[in-house]
């Protein structure tokens, strides 16, 4: 993957710059640069085995990049831990995800959200269903109050 370099003034939200990730024997990125203001929705599209799992992944501290440099809120978190990053507010999700079969559907729902401040659900939930188990209520999300159960 390659990309134009994107230079904008002031500090964005999110910006990658001339990332290279080398694996054996191949470039997976080369020079990837992209900028990302606060509340802007941007898509990163491109064939299969053309980059994209891999820039999230140096993005998010799943792999280190060979070059480059990502910045949250004009910090360098480039080779910060995974944990770390997403602490810090840069979230991702998986391809396939992986639930937490001991726990319930909504505290599978808690562990993800937790930092944002849901942290009682698990005081307050009776018969909850478990992971994987056929459930046909839904989760509502409030801003400010976190998730309700209906
Ligand atoms: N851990 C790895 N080791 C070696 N090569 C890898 C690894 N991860 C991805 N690649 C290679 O890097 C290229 C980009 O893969 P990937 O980021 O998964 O593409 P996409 O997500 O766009 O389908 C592919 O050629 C893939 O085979
Ligand atoms: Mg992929």
């Amino acid at each position: 993957m390659t990309s134009p370099g994107t230079e904008h003034a002031g500090a964005a939200a999110l910006v990658v710059k001339e990332i290279t990730k080398d694996f054996v024997g191949l470039r997976a990125l080369d020079s990837v640069s992209l900028r990302l203001d606060r509340e802007e929705i941007l898509g990163l599209i491109g064939p299969n085995g053309s980059g994209k799992t891999t820039l999230v992944n140096v993005m998010t501290g799943f792999l280190k990049p060979t070059m480059g440099q990502v910045r949250v809120d004009d910090v360098d978190i480039t080779r910060w831990p995974p944990h770390k990053i997403a602490r810090f507010g840069l979230a991702r999700t998986f391809q396939t995800i992986k639930l937490f079969k001991e726990l319930t559907v909504l505290e599978n729902v808690e562990v993800s959200a937790c930092k944002h401040g849901v942290t009682t659900w698990a005081s307050q939930g009776a018969s909850l269903p478990r992971a994987g188990q056929p459930w046909s209520g839904t989760i509502g999300w409030h801003p400010g109050r976190g998730a309700a159960l209906r």
